[in-house]
């Protein structure tokens, strides 16, 4: 497999939630010599330094201070949530079996959720001596499953079911002789008795590259960890910018983005305030020059309903980066942002395509038009194609995965020149 698919599965496969995506990133970040800032803590920050700050346990913002005046901030934001099942704080629910109490989070599509093997992780508040402890939690072992009803029950499951999420997606833990187990098991998992959780339910299959020609990439979370790993190996590639390069990624997206972690809140804005304080630098002119990439992945046409796409613009899985345009701004995407965007992606030498919802089907929002109420900046909308958005496994190409790191790069390493007259980049 290429390293740079493999490490992207990598990823993948250890980022079960959004919190252990964030430790994830931050490790990579540690590894590669960034300081950790905190934000209840002063900011020292240096010509040619490398930083990275947190809040809430599942957002981060990655930044380099350039040599000299910098001249804007090239920012790029994408979201570590997926949709899935929150556990509920009481655990386990009545019945004759062990079954576990979860609320669904986002918008899934339940039915591959059924019938095989899942787990839980997140993380956890542990009582100690010295007060609550946060630790992340990842049991790591087939604990669950929702088993579907046989079709001689269900009849007529073939011609559509309408899913009832009171009693239809209940994943089981045991017989009746496990009942009553579940907070031992997340204490001892912990080690240490517990306060609260945010423990969300994943599903066990590892991502796997397939297909005849080995084209294809499937996984849990491909939106949107696919944009958030491409962004930050761009990143973490990239130098020589003039601009202040700043990587995001947010919670909250699929539940709307309105937590003190997601595109709703002022993360990015303080982020930005607190640099340009830092630096004697004016907010309003900074903003004033800056971009901001907001990356979440894209419907691919379907294989085998090309009809649901637009006319004249489907994105094909394997054929580039997705921008996505919607004259009622249900994306950000202008004439200037696309040209910015795909001056960049020209430089890199990466295809683009172009994406519309069919004027009948309305289709989903994302975090940059969230964002934009509170860093007002030229934003382009993009992501790559993918099939099967919001299922639990989904499937994206292996050439844009790839596609989105050179692009990202070559974007984090441009000095942009950007006004409302025009851009140069160079
Ligand atoms: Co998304």
């Amino acid at each position: 497999m290429n390293e740079r698919i493999a490490a992207l599965c990598g990823f993948l496969d250890a980022s079960h939630s959004q919190y252990h995506a964030r430790a994830y990133l931050a490790g990579a970040l540690d590894a590669a010599g960034y300081t950790r800032l905190d934000e209840a803590e002063d900011w020292r920050l240096l010509p040619g330094g490398k930083y990275y700050v947190t809040r809430g346990g599942s957002a981060l913002l990655a930044f380099r201070i350039p040599e000299g005046s910098p001249r804007g901030f090239l920012i790029s934001a994408a979201h570590t949530d997926r949709p899935t099942f929150k556990v509920k704080e009481n655990g386990e629910l009545d019945g004759q079996y062990a079954r576990l109490a979860v609320e669904r989070y986002g918008g899934q599509i339940l039915s591959p959720w059924l019938d095989r093997p899942l787990s839980i992780a997140g993380r956890v508040l542990v009582k100690t001596e010295k007060g609550a402890q946060v630790k992340l939690l990842d049991i790591d072992r087939d604990l669950l499953l929702i088993p579907n009803v046989a079709i001689h029950m269900n009849r007529s499951v073939n011609e559509g079911y309408k899913w009832n999420p009171v009693t239809d997606v209940i994943p089981l833990l045991g017989g009746p002789e496990s009942k009553g187990k579940f907070q031992a098991l997340l204490e001892a998992e912990a080690g240490g008795p517990l306060l609260s959780h945010d423990l969300f339910l994943y599903i066990r299959q590892k991502a796997t590259v397939w297909g005849i020609d080995e084209s294809f990439v499937s996984s849990a979370a491909l939106d949107d960890l696919e944009c958030v790993w491409g962004c930050f190996q761009g990143f973490l590639k990239s130098g020589g910018s003039r601009c202040i390069p700043l990587f995001c990624a947010l919670d909250s997206e699929e539940v709307g983005s309105c937590s003190p972690q997601g595109a709703g809140s002022t993360v990015l804005r303080d982020t930005i305030s607190r640099i340009c304080a830092e630096l004697g630098l004016s907010t309003r002119q900074m903003l004033a020059r800056s971009f901001l990439v907001s990356a979440d992945n894209a419907h691919g046409l379907h294989p085998n309903h090309p009809e649901l796409a637009d006319s004249g613009n489907a994105p094909m899985l394997g054929k580039g980066i997705v921008v996505k345009f919607n004259a009622n701004l249900k994306y950000c995407t202008d004439g200037l942002s696309a040209g910015v965007f795909r001056a960049v992606c020209q430089q890199a030498k990466v295809p683009t395509q172009n994406y519309y919802n069919r004027p009948d089907i309305p289709g989903g929002s994302t975090l940059g038009c969230i964002s934009i109420g509170q860093v007002s900046v030229p934003t382009v909308d993009i992501g790559l194609p993918q099939l099967a958005m919001h299922s639990c496994y989904e499937t994206a190409a292996t050439a844009d995965a790839l596609s989105l790191e050179d692009a990202m790069q070559t974007y984090f390493s441009s000095t942009l020149e950007l006004s409302e007259n025009g851009f140069q980049l160079c």
